[in-house]
């Protein structure tokens, strides 16, 4: 299984970054490749028309991402809660995310909070951000608290680490048998993007 890790934080030096490392560890461990897609610094540029003509600015930024999202099987967004919201660049992401990157893949949320945040992010992800793109989020999730504590290194810190780590391992080992479901339903020829091309 091949997994994109997307890390929604602008931040330059975000938790999202760390916990997404974190997270590709536990992946490799599982046997699968990880591929950390990062948002940090904002890399892509605020959606604008020119995507539809895929215009030079747009092959420049989005199709070397583009490519990299066609090769996985499988995906894990990290979104930061911020302000209660996830952060405006991983909506930007997954405007820019189209069904022949990430249609039909699952996807596991995995939120972060500084302090006991992290809901808003997993029910607004789940809300409103896949209808076009068709991206499939599964129904674990995993919300890392006080983040600040969690995921250093390979030994955990305490009980509330360890299980955080138990919960992520758990998540993804459901994502890979997602991952292997959902194949045959994108190979299964049903899928018909060209007469249903917005979801309803
Ligand atoms: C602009 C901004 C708004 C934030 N708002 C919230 C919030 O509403 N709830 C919360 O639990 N944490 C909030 N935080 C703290 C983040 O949870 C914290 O920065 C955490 O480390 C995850 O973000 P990061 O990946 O950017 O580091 C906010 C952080 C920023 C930068």
């Amino acid at each position: 299984m091949r997994v994109a890790i997307i890390s929604g934080s602008h931040r330059a030096e975000s938790q999202s970054d760390r916990v997404a490392h974190a997270i590709a560890s536990e992946v490799r461990i599982a046997g699968g490749e990880a591929d950390i897609i990062s948002l940090s610094r904002n890399p892509l540029p605020l959606w604008d028309e020119g995507v539809w003509s895929n215009e030079a600015k747009w092959s420049a930024a989005w199709g070397p991402i583009s490519k990299r999202l066609k090769e996985c099987d499988a995906l894990v967004l990290v979104a930061p809660e911020w302000a209660g919201m996830v952060p405006p660049g991983l909506k930007n992401f997954l405007l820019l995310c189209s069904a022949s990157e990430v249609g039909h893949k699952p996807a596991l949320i995995v939120s972060v909070s500084s302090g006991i945040g992290g809901s808003y992010p997993i029910a607004e992800l789940r809300v409103s951000s896949y209808k076009n793109n068709r991206i499939v989020y599964i129904p674990e999730h995993v919300i890392v608290r006080n983040v600040a504590d969690v995921l250093h290194g390979d030994v955990p810190s305490g009980e509330r680490d360890e299980s955080t780590r138990a919960r992520l391992r758990y998540a993804i080992r459901i994502l890979g048998e997602y991952a292997r479901a959902l194949a045959s339903v994108r190979e299964s020829g049903a899928i018909d993007h060209k007469t249903f091309p917005f979801g309803m």
